[in-house]
């Protein structure tokens, strides 16, 4: 979910919208505003945040406190009665909630007992009805009452609430989910990232866990919820406008997919020199002999950067000897996984906000594991949470399938690899020298790849009727065939599984007739002979046969029925490259199958519930 609110001097209503808007890409089933004029007014509404415009009341234009929400169900499904802001029993109270309460129902079932009525299935309503009847009883004020509340509420959230008969003051707490405070000159803006702010100010405060924020137009003061006040830090803001806008593309992802030239150059800026023959990356730097001396690397992620952490294993496997682990967050949290001294855990996220992730490195810390992270949201949960780390600098992502975080994730671990490697001893100068080599070239051959757009949207005009998929790649190239799998399914809604070549014929295989396309990555690497016995394989049993291969390869050319073609690299680096045709095709077919490629249903960018 998203929230946003202001407080200051300015039509609310406006800010808010636009505000949630930008935020859509973290949910957008339902959405919602509360504006304080003559008292707390809402409006909410199921489907798109653009629901709202419908919203004339003369509020709009007056009032100048308000706050806003944009829903990912998690309890009780999209409606306008779940959606948010949500009302106490008594009408004082108006709130918005990012997260989830996990003792919900518990403190549901105290309430109903004194009498309490709800009008929704949301956790949501029955926290700001908790805090009503702690006010209530214990006569308080509604910031004491939140302190208590909040002790007893078990799981993680934003909120932002308003009160009936204060008009110049919100109240913000936070515990897991993130909150941005804007800094502004009689205003202040409040939003689950700084995308809703960046346009009215770049000073922006990132609130901790359990912190209250309790914010009026010319004042914020911070509290712990111990009642000790803290001081405030305001940091400056590195975002440009320019960056959260689509900048004459059909969709942010196509936008994010043409990027990656320009991402990739950020991510190698100021690290690596090819002229001087030299790669610095600080975080690494710092703790060059933790990484020398690491018994083991378990990488922690989600989604497609769990992905980017299964080709890191291979890399880091190679050139430093390591052993790696590649966990998905949610279940290493839920094991009581073996974390020793002498582990690392390597957390990657484009977010940084992500729950599974961000509770199983918690749990790691607390263990005594050191924590390095791989993520591209400066000031972000996980990045502050981490004890050292690397950003991606790829640039705001707002489609949400991630692309452009990717590639740059990919880079990032490569270095860290070719890093420890050379400080390791086991990865020999004049390899290390070549891969710097090899690295320098990627920007230019991903954007000779993306030149070839064309020819794959005419490949993806065949295949946009089927119904079934399969991604194939033997080596580096496997997580590669699991992110182009991934990529199709949430853009397309095709049914895709992405597999390593090798196992095909364990299973998938009698999935193979004429009417499932499957994709193999094929590009010159170590494995080469052995995928062509794979497409052979395929083949032989009439299945149609798409494959990413390397310029001047005629021999599958020759086998396939359509290729997308991409320049020679070094195998460490190939992902880097061999993904990129695969989210141009998804692109292409979710775009011809008439799909809203940036909003795929019941998905959300930043999924900050566990
Ligand atoms: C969500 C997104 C995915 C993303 C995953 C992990 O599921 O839809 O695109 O890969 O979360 O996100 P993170 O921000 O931690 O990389």
């Amino acid at each position: 979910c998203g929230i946003v609110a202001y407080i200051g001097h300015q039509a609310a209503y406006s800010i808010i919208l636009k505000g949630l808007k930008r935020l859509e890409y973290r949910g957008y089933d339902s959405s919602g505003i509360a504006l304080y004029g003559d008292q707390v007014t809402s409006f909410k509404r199921k489907g798109r945040v653009a629901e709202l415009e419908a919203w004339t009341d003369p509020i709009t234009q007056t009032a100048t406190v308000g706050i806003g929400h944009t829903r990912w169900a998690t309890h009780g499904e999209p409606s306008d009665a779940n959606a948010h802001p949500h009302k106490s029993n008594s009408g004082k109270l108006t709130l918005v909630h990012n997260g989830i309460i996990e003792n919900y129902a518990s403190l549901k079932q105290e309430l109903i007992q004194k009498g309490y009525t709800f009008e929704s299935e949301t956790d949501t309503e029955v926290l700001v009805n908790f805090i009503e009847e702690i006010q209530k009883n214990n006569q308080s004020s509604l910031e004491e009452a939140m302190r208590i509340a909040l002790k007893r509420v078990v799981g993680a959230y934003v909120i932002i609430v308003i009160e009936e008969g204060f008009p110049n003051r919100l109240i913000a707490a936070r515990k897991g989910s993130p909150l941005v405070i804007g800094v502004g000159e009689g205003e202040h803006f409040l939003a689950s990232d700084a995308s809703p702010i960046i346009e009215y100010t770049k000073q922006v405060i990132y609130v901790n866990d359990y912190e209250l924020a309790i914010i009026s137009p010319d004042e914020i003061i911070l509290k712990n919820l111990g009642n000790e006040p803290i001081t405030p830090y305001i940091q400056q803001l590195d975002m440009e406008l320019a960056q959260i806008e689509k900048g004459g593309y059909d969709h942010f992802m196509l936008k994010e997919i043409f990027d990656q030239p320009a991402s990739l150059t950020d991510c190698l800026r100021g690290r690596l020199d090819s002229e001087n023959m030299t790669l610095t990356l600080a975080g690494v730097e710092q703790h060059l002999s933790v990484f020398a001396q690491a018994k083991r690397i378990v990488i922690v992620a989600c989604g497609t950067s769990w992905h980017a952490g299964l080709v890191a294993e291979y890399m880091i496997e190679t050139l430093c000897r390591i052993p790696v682990e590649v966990e998905y967050a949610s279940e290493f949290r839920y094991r009581n996984p073996v974390i020793g001294p002498g582990d690392i855990i390597l957390a990657i996220s484009q977010s940084g906000e992500t729950a599974d992730t961000l509770v199983a490195i918690e749990r790691a810390k607390e263990q005594g594991a050191f924590i390095f992270g791989v993520v591209n949201a400066v000031g972000s949960s996980i990045a502050r949470l981490s004890h050292a780390g690397a950003y991606t600098h790829a640039g705001p992502e707002i489609g949400v399938a991630s692309t452009k975080a990717f590639t740059a994730q990919l880079t990032v671990l490569a270095m860290m690899a070719m890093k420890i490697g050379k400080a390791k001893g086991t990865l020999a100068e004049a390899e290390y020298n070549r891969l710097l080599g090899e690295l320098a070239l990627i920007p230019e051959k991903v954007k000779t790849t993306l030149a070839t757009h064309e020819a794959i949207k005419e490949v993806a005009k065949h295949y946009a009727d089927a119904r079934d998929f399969l991604f194939l790649g033997r080596g580096y190239n496997f997580p590669v065939a699991l992110e182009g799998a991934l990529k199709l399914k949430e853009i397309s809604y095709i049914h895709a599984e992405g597999y390593p070549a090798a196992e095909m014929k364990h299973g998938p295989i009698a999935l193979v007739d004429e009417n499932l396309p499957v994709l193999f990555i094929a590009t010159k690497d170590a494995y080469y002979e052995k995928i062509v016995s794979n497409i052979q394989e395929i083949k032989a049993r009439k299945g149609k046969v798409i494959a990413v291969i390397s310029e001047g390869d005629t021999l599958i050319r020759s086998m396939a029925d359509h290729v997308m073609v991409v320049p020679e690299v070094d195998e460490l680096l190939a992902p880097l490259i061999s993904v990129l045709p695969t989210q141009l095709l998804s692109y292409y077919i979710g775009v011809e199958r008439g799909l809203d490629v940036d909003k795929p249903r019941n998905l959300a960018k930043s999924v900050t519930v566990e």
